[in-house]
């Protein structure tokens, strides 16, 4: 038992090593990297980042495909990057750029393993649903659940880019051994995607909350600072599953924890499925606008 202990032990610390290596973030886009500068800037005004953004017509669809996505919920139509972060103001505008530039720095080629439109899609619909469940329910920390909701499985991409051989060995491991991906993913790598991806997040200075959500996605109650925002992504992430769009094979046995929703306020089960059904028609809305960002 100790050995098996030691052993993993050995494995987190071979993973962790070569984490570390890519505490510098690989090969950010220029505008991106420049456009996140001018958002750490005091002095920063919109004809400025706006004028740096719009060098990038990709960043600029992006951009305007989130902020007038569904999920994300603003009343108004946004069809020029002005008007955009007029309407989403600079923190908003940071979290975008921000998530943006992770998901671009960790992508890596689609391989018969991992398709990284369905990654980008998974990561986009459980981001603005967390968000809008924030808002839905009236909790705080919006911006923290879009951020936290896009990148909670960036650690599956993490793998697959970083620990290329590691992939194929869990997908077999789990395919084979029909085991659940968690358990080969420990098996082959001593730690799982949600302790890779809030290593990385706290290596980045990401703020506490959002790491310990991105720690605990598939088990909330194991939250003690903000519960609630875990169990916000928790089950952002669970609807993609349970809809059947934009979901993650690497999710196939996440189960809803019930009991965790009582912090969100639910009553009954009843009550959850029925909130998880209202989201479909923005679900659908959603994946189909999709296809103008990857
Ligand atoms: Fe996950
Ligand atoms: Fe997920």
């Amino acid at each position: 038992m100790l050995e098996l202990a030691e052993e993993q032990q050995q494995k987190r610390d071979k993973t962790e090593l070569v984490l570390s290596n890519i505490y510098n973030l690989p090969v950010m886009p220029k505008p991106l990297e420049d456009a996140l500068e001018m958002l750490d800037n005091t002095a920063v005004n919109i004809p400025s980042i706006s004028g740096i953004i719009s060098k990038d017509q990709g960043l600029v669809t992006k951009i305007l495909t989130i902020a007038n996505s569904p999920l994300y919920g603003l009343q108004r139509k946004v069809t020029s990057i002005d008007f955009a972060i007029m309407v989403l103001g600079f923190n908003e505008l940071r979290n975008i750029i921000l998530v943006l530039s992770l998901v671009e720095s960790f992508k890596n080629k689609t391989d018969k393993y991992l398709d990284q439109k369905e990654f980008w899609l998974h990561s986009y619909l459980t981001g603005c649903a967390a968000k809008r469940i924030s808002e839905d329910l009236d909790f705080p920390n919006e911006g923290e659940a879009f951020v936290a909701g896009f990148l909670h499985d960036m650690g599956i991409s993490v793998i697959h880019k970083y620990f290329h051989s590691k992939f194929i060995e869990i997908y077999d491991t789990a395919a084979e051994k029909k085991t659940g991906f968690e358990e080969a993913e420990f098996e082959a790598l001593g730690m799982n995607h949600q302790m890779i991806g809030s290593y990385l997040a706290e290596r980045w200075n990401f703020p506490e909350i959002l790491c310990e959500a991105i720690l605990n996605h598939h088990s909330p109650e194991a939250s003690t600072m903000n519960k609630a925002l875990s169990s916000i992504v928790h089950l952002a992430d669970y609807m993609t599953k349970k809809l059947q769009i934009g979901s993650s094979y690497w999710d196939k046995d996440i189960e809803l924890n019930v009991a965790e929703m009582e912090i969100l306020r639910f009553r009954t089960e009843e009550e959850v499925i029925n909130f998880i059904q209202g989201y479909e028609d923005m679900f659908i809305h959603q994946a189909k606008s999709v296809r103008y960002i990857s």
